[in-house]
């Protein structure tokens, strides 16, 4: 196994997606989005700062997510590591290949999962997710089978997140166009680039997700 990079902009179905990576083949997920919004309810100062940055739909700085991800790799283990929403500036992208370098390890794809904008909109106005396990739901394509209770745990700490509104999406989305964006040349340049169609359903794009996996020999 090895680690790789789902890259899209908000709302194109990467933690969906690394929900059932982790699910079917053990691998880790390391989302810089769920890591900040632990650090949001912390009540430090820094979370309080963080927090205005997320709600605004603007980046959070590149030293607070890099330091973030550098104290995953330095303790957690795992068999592969799906990095979700990280690296997402040309210079967390430099961070991430010298942090993997320094433990040894390497990427083994980066899939560019795209979509068109406009289906954005109704995909992160109609999100919702579990605060215990964190499985992803939307209100009309993939509702709970019982209202008010996650389907995989059964918790009814079902959320709705700050920033899911069209407003700071759009914010979202320009930073993503953007920052995030040249990094679609950067990984295509280092031959590590595969890109699908994610506006397919969710099996279909979990399918071409594990093609690239399988074609890398994971
Ligand atoms: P983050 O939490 O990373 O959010 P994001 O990138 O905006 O992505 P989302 O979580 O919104 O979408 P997703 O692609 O995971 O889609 P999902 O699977 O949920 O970041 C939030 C904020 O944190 C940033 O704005 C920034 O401020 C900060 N931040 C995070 N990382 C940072 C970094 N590295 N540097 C600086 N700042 C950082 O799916 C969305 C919906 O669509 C769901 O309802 C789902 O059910 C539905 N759906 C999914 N797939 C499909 C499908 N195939 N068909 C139909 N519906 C689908």
């Amino acid at each position: 196994m090895t680690n790789i990079i789902l890259l899209g902009p908000p709302g194109a179905g990467k933690g969906t997606q690394a929900h059932k990576l982790v699910a079917e083949r053990g691998m880790v997920q390391l989302s810089t989005g769920d890591m900040l919004r632990e650090a949001r309810t912390s009540g430090t100062e820094m979370g309080k700062r963080v927090a205005e940055v997320m709600d605004r739909g603007q980046l959070v700085t590149d030293e607070i997510v890099i330091g973030l991800i550098e104290e995953k790799l330095d303790t957690v283990k795992a068999p592969g590591f799906i990095f979700d929403g990280f690296p997402r500036t040309l210079k967390q992208a430099d961070a991430l290949g010298a942090l993997l370098e320094r433990h040894g390890q390497t990427l083994g794809a980066v899939i560019e999962m795209k979509v068109d904008d406009e289906a954005l909109v109704s995909r992160i106005t109609g999100r919702f997710t579990c605060g215990d396990c964190g499985a992803v739901y939307h209100d009309v394509t993939h509702p709970t089978k019982v209202a008010g209770v996650c389907d995989a745990c059964g918790s009814t700490n079902l959320k709705r997140r700050a920033d899911d509104n069209e407003v700071s999406l759009r914010t979202r989305l320009m930073e993503y166009y953007k920052k995030t964006s040249p990094l679609v040349g950067y990984y295509y340049h280092a031959h590590l680039l595969s890109s699908i169609d994610a506006l397919a359903s969710v099996e279909t794009v979990a399918d071409e997700i594990a093609k690239v996996l399988d074609k890398a020999g994971k």
